[in-house]
């Protein structure tokens, strides 16, 4: 290969690894998501500088059209609908590099027995990876709204793997293989994407969603082995190890061992502790006083600020208190909202500065010294039953101490539970009061209420 070629795609690979670094804080996750993007455009315009390069019509119309899709969608994304957005291109990752694995072992060209092994091995992962992102986004985006689960589904999926794994073995003995051993390959390899996919809850998604990303770029890693591309290699060794990075935080976080994400069914249980008291309600007027007079507020937000868009209220109320001398802090969850960062990009989206937010281990500790904890739109994050309830779905998961606030107030519409589908024996304790509303206008009337007390 050329050395311009070769050149161009080292550059590509360097800013990838910076790229990456960048997005390891949120100060430079903006710079480095950028840095990415030119990466892969010097990537792909040393691409074109192969000598004796075919298709190029193809090539052009291929970029054109996915570049346009992906410019248009990215556009108008909203952020609650990013996580299956992330499945979907993740999925095309993984379906790109099984199909450069098809077309290699279509071509019959002869590879080195390693190779060859690899290719085998990033399309069976890649195919996985295509149709269990699909299903991941249709989960994700309601097209598919139940978790399908055979009657032996553990054993059929340790059947299926075994005869993906027995044919791609096949493959590698009688290189170049039969088209009908490549057909019959592939198509279990995507039946098998699906198959373990399909049981798995929507609220283990993202999870599921951050290993098929890993499974990605180790399939677009083995291709690039085999097409002699080190842009590719190096790009999918830095996704494949960043997204099993991820995967087991994300595990950690929630307290549940990947085989069982993958292999268990998260149901809501009606046992359990049985939960005492009652809900108390109170106005924003009541809630604006209380955080207004307070020394140390500490802002718990979930799910439900991101689905109101209300951090930017969030952030003016905020700054009304601290202005008033209140101490304000954020303290965020490693899993609120649904995806990893969630909480953290929409803050930062609102300004809010990054010395004001905190993890869950800097945090907790706190919370015993806060006057007020505002929940907004936060419920499973902050349900004490994950440390007391054993027969509860989310036992064990690390929570957000807001229950050792001498008051807490929760901002959410009504009596819904949170993601996991448990009751939260919070909103029954005595230091709780429940402000009902969308986020946002709640967030509103606080502030109108602040302005008037001076
Ligand atoms: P959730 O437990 O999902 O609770 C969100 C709450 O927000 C709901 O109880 C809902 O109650 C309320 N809400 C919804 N829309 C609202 C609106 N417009 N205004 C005000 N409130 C609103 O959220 P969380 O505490 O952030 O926890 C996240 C959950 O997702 C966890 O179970 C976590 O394990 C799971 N999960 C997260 C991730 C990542 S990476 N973040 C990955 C996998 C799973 P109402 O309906 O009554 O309003």
């Amino acid at each position: 290969m050329p050395i311009y070629v070769q050149g161009g795609w080292f550059i590509g690979a360097l800013l990838f690894i910076f790229g990456l670094k960048g997005m390891s804080s949120p100060a430079s996750a903006r710079q480095g998501i950028v840095t990415a993007g030119y990466g892969m455009l010097v990537a792909i315009a040393a691409t074109f500088f192969i000598p004796g390069l075919q298709n190029l019509a193809l090539m052009l119309a291929a970029l054109l059209l996915g570049g346009a899709a992906a410019w248009i969608s990215g556009k108008k994304v909203q952020m609650t609908d990013m996580p299956q957005m992330v499945a979907i291109y993740n999925g095309m990752g993984g379906g790109a590099a099984a199909a450069i694995a098809a077309i290699e072992f279509a071509k019959g060209d002869s590879h080195s027995l390693v190779a060859t092994s690899l290719a085998v091995v990033g399309a069976l992962i890649g195919a996985v990876s295509f149709t269990g992102s699909c299903v991941a986004w249709a989960k994700l985006q309601g097209v598919l709204k139940k978790a399908h689960r055979l009657p032996a589904q553990n054993a059929v999926n340790v059947v299926l793997a075994l005869v993906s794994a027995a044919l791609g073995l096949a493959m590698i003995a009688c290189a170049p293989a039969e088209p009908t051993l490549i057909l019959g390959f592939f198509v279990i390899a995507l039946v098998l994407g699906l198959i373990v996919t399909l049981p798995i809850g929507g609220a283990d998604m993202p999870v599921v969603i951050s290993l098929f990303n890993a499974f990605t770029g180790l399939a677009v890693g083995f291709e690039g082995y085999v097409l002699g591309n080190p842009a590719l290699i190096i790009a999918g060794i830095v996704v494949g190890a960043a997204g099993t990075l991820l995967t087991q935080l994300m595990a950690k976080a929630m307290n549940r061992p990947l085989s069982n994400i993958l292999f268990t069914p998260m149901v809501a249980s009606g046992g359990g502790e049985a939960i005492t008291g009652t809900m108390k309600e109170l106005s924003a007027l009541d809630a604006a006083a209380m955080m207004r007079y307070a020394a140390k507020v500490i802002i718990v937000p979930g799910y439900g600020m991101a689905v109101a868009h209300a951090q930017h209220k969030v952030w003016e109320m905020t700054a009304i208190l601290e202005e008033a001398g209140v101490e304000v802090k954020f303290a965020i969850h490693p899993v609120a909202g649904r995806m990893p960062g969630h909480m953290n990009v929409l803050l930062a989206e609102a300004g809010v500065p990054y010395d004001k937010i905190f993890d869950l281990d800097e945090i907790n500790a706190e919370f015993g010294q806060a006057d007020v904890a505002l929940v907004i739109g936060a419920n499973d994050v902050v349900n004490p039953s994950a440390r007391t309830d054993k027969a509860s779905p989310i036992y064990g998961m690390p929570i957000l101490d807001a229950d050792k606030a001498q008051n807490v107030i929760v901002i959410k519409r009504g009596k819904g539970t949170g993601y996991s589908g448990v009751e939260n024996a919070l909103f029954y304790t005595d230091n709780c009061r429940m402000l009902y509303g969308d986020a946002q206008p709640m967030a509103g009337e606080i502030i109108q209420h602040l302005k008037t007390m001076g």
